[in-house]
């Protein structure tokens, strides 16, 4: 039996990596989403290319006044019947009124073994304290960064050689395994 699929918005703010990962998981017959809107706080995100190229409908919000932003998000959640939001390298933090006006499941993806290393420069902070494993965390998303429940993780070995773009590049493969596998965990 095919399965209804949640009309959902992904919210960017820069390269997509992780928008364009989703974008092929949503048409698979397996995925559980549908993705029927981009949000991009910052117009000249590269990731936007991959809405266009998808004829996925874009919008990009750049008010500075954090309520009048979401007030103008929420009035497009609204209008594209949007019941679940992936966050996929957005940079702005979602109010607490938001996240309860929307109503429905919110998640983000992060580049640590949450809960270490929330915000930014999680690679060069690992590399600083030579930890020995890094990988990424889909968590629920509240009101504060990177600190809702934790969905799925997933580790790497780092390496004595590892560089910052090394690092980068093996947890953003990670990254694009375990958000499709978050979203299937949670909506199936
Ligand atoms: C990813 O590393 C993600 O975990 C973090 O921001 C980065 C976004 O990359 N939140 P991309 O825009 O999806 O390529």
């Amino acid at each position: 039996m095919a399965i209804i699929k949640k009309n959902t918005a992904v919210f960017i703010s820069g390269r997509g990596s992780n928008l364009k990962n989703l974008i092929i998981f949503s048409k698979k017959e397996i995925s559980p989403i549908n993705i029927k809107l981009v949000v991009s706080d910052n117009f000249k995100a590269r990731g936007l290319a991959y809405a266009r190229k998808n004829r996925i409908i874009f919008r990009i919000i750049r008010d500075k006044n954090k309520k009048l932003f979401e007030k103008k998000l929420l009035n497009y959640l609204n209008k594209h019947q949007i019941e679940f939001i992936c966050l996929a390298g957005f940079m702005k933090i979602l109010s607490k009124s938001f996240i309860d006006s929307f109503g429905y499941k919110i998640i983000n993806i992060h580049p640590s073994l949450l809960p270490k290393y929330k915000g930014l420069n999680t690679h060069k902070r690992v590399l600083k304290n030579a930890d020995k494993y890094s990988g990424c965390t889909v968590h629920y998303v509240n009101n504060k960064i990177d600190s809702g429940k934790i969905i799925l993780q997933k580790k790497v070995r780092v390496l004595k050689n590892e560089t910052l773009k090394s690092l980068e590049k093996k947890v953003l493969k990670i990254e694009h395994e375990i958000y499709p596998k978050s979203i299937l965990k949670i909506l199936r």
